[in-house]
């Protein structure tokens, strides 16, 4: 595929150096170094990366309904623990919009909580924590900025919407039964991919370790640093939640024959494509998430699966669709009633939407296995 060309020099001057003196570099090293490069990389500059003027939206960017619903979720968290102090620890808040829309939700129906509350802000970049800060100025005594191991012991939530699929990943195949990994080499000046043995035992390891893979002459990716996260995470809470939000699949689905060429997307001003090699610095890029991985890594260090599905369905849960309906009651203007549905209808919508491709998925420590308010059937909804 044809794509616009935006690099930055700078960066792609200093992954053609790195690999002159070290030889092939493993794919998720190059991805670390596009995306979080401390001078050049994605995330690190000045640029508008969320929402209209930017490369991609996100369900938060989409419309306050989706931060206003897990407010519920987050209320009745809090009823559970006892109605005491509680910390809301969102990871990778990008420009804040969810942490506006839950802290404005909180304030206006459950001012107990609200008051009851810090909201930990975990974030990687400087220029997404100075806009966060902007955004959120008028709910600065509730705010903190920290480190994740600052949240050890903590009762509350561990929040994250679209941060797992922002990890850098290792590129594999299967070839002739053995995983290869995919490095990123030099042709004369041009980025090349080779196929070498994988960089480190622990790709294998992972496939064993998760009995699937990609199944022979397939390419797929290892997300390690996100089996790697959740077992921080897990640790990290003391008493609580934690409540991851991404597009992806059990593993099962990830790595199914049919997905040949794996997951990993790149965006760029709102288009999608598969060339991680053009827009070097200047694109986000991104793969599917393992919620298997994830599931049985949380397991493992002490947290219960308490629910897993379709965004959709969590926020039919929540209570969508009678918010939409009240929201719609509200709207005098035809035209922009209108709108409205359109708008929404992308953070529910399987086709095209946001509604399938993102899962929901909740754990739990120390909180028993309650009847969780997302878990509502839809058979259960009154309008
Ligand atoms: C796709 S954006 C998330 C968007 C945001 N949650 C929303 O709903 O609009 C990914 C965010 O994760 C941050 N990030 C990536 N890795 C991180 C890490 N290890 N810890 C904290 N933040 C991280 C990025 O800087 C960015 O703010």
């Amino acid at each position: 595929m044809q794509v616009e060309n935006e690099t930055n020099g700078q960066l792609e001057a200093l992954i053609r150096e790195r690999i002159r003196r070290q030889g092939p570099i493993p794919f998720a090293e190059y991805m670390r170094l596009c995306l979080y490069h401390p001078e050049y990389g994605y995330y690190m500059t000045p640029r508008r990366r969320i929402g209209k003027q930017g490369d991609f939206f996100t369900s938060s960017s989409v419309h306050f309904l989706f931060g206003r619903l897990i407010a519920r979720q987050l209320v009745q968290l809090w009823e559970l623990l006892g109605g005491g102090a509680m910390t809301i620890a969102e990871q990778g808040a990008g420009e804040g919009y969810l942490a506006l829309d839950i802290l404005d939700a909180l304030r206006e129906e459950a001012a107990d909580c609200y008051h009851s509350l810090t909201y930990a802000l975990v974030e990687v970049s400087p220029e997404h924590r100075a806009r966060q800060q902007e955004r959120l100025a008028g709910h600065a005594a509730r705010l903190v900025w920290c480190e994740p191991g600052e949240l050890a012991g903590m009762t509350g939530c561990i929040l994250s919407n679209e941060l797992v699929d922002a990890f850098p990943v290792h590129l594999v195949e299967k070839r002739d039964g053995l995983l290869r990994e995919i490095h990123v080499g030099l042709d004369g000046e041009t980025l090349v991919e080779v196929v070498a043995e994988p960089s480190i035992g622990r790709l294998q390891e992972h496939v064993d370790w998760l009995g699937c893979g990609p199944v022979e002459g397939n390419r797929g990716e290892i997300n390690l640093e996100a089996v790697d996260w959740m077992r921080q995470v897990a640790r990290l809470l003391g008493r609580g939640m934690v409540l991851t939000i991404d597009y992806g699949y059990p593993a099962a689905e990830l790595y199914a024959p049919h997905r040949r060429a794996g997951t990993l997307l790149c965006y760029h001003r709102h288009r999608s494509h598969d060339n991680p090699y053009v827009n070097i610095g200047c694109q986000d890029m991104t793969s599917h998430v393992d919620f298997t991985a994830l599931q049985k890594a949380g397991e493992e260090e002490g947290l219960e699966t308490l629910w897993f599905g379709e965004q959709y369905r969590f926020l039919m849960g929540l209570g969508f669709v009678e918010q939409l309906i009240a929201l719609q009651a509200r709207e005098t203007d035809p035209l922009r009633a209108q709108q409205l549905r359109m708008t929404l209808k992308n953070l529910i919508l399987p086709e095209g939407g946001m509604g399938e491709t993102f899962k929901v998925l909740v754990q739990g420590k120390g909180i028993g296995r309650p009847e969780l308010l997302c878990q509502r059937p839809i058979e259960a909804i009154r309008i």
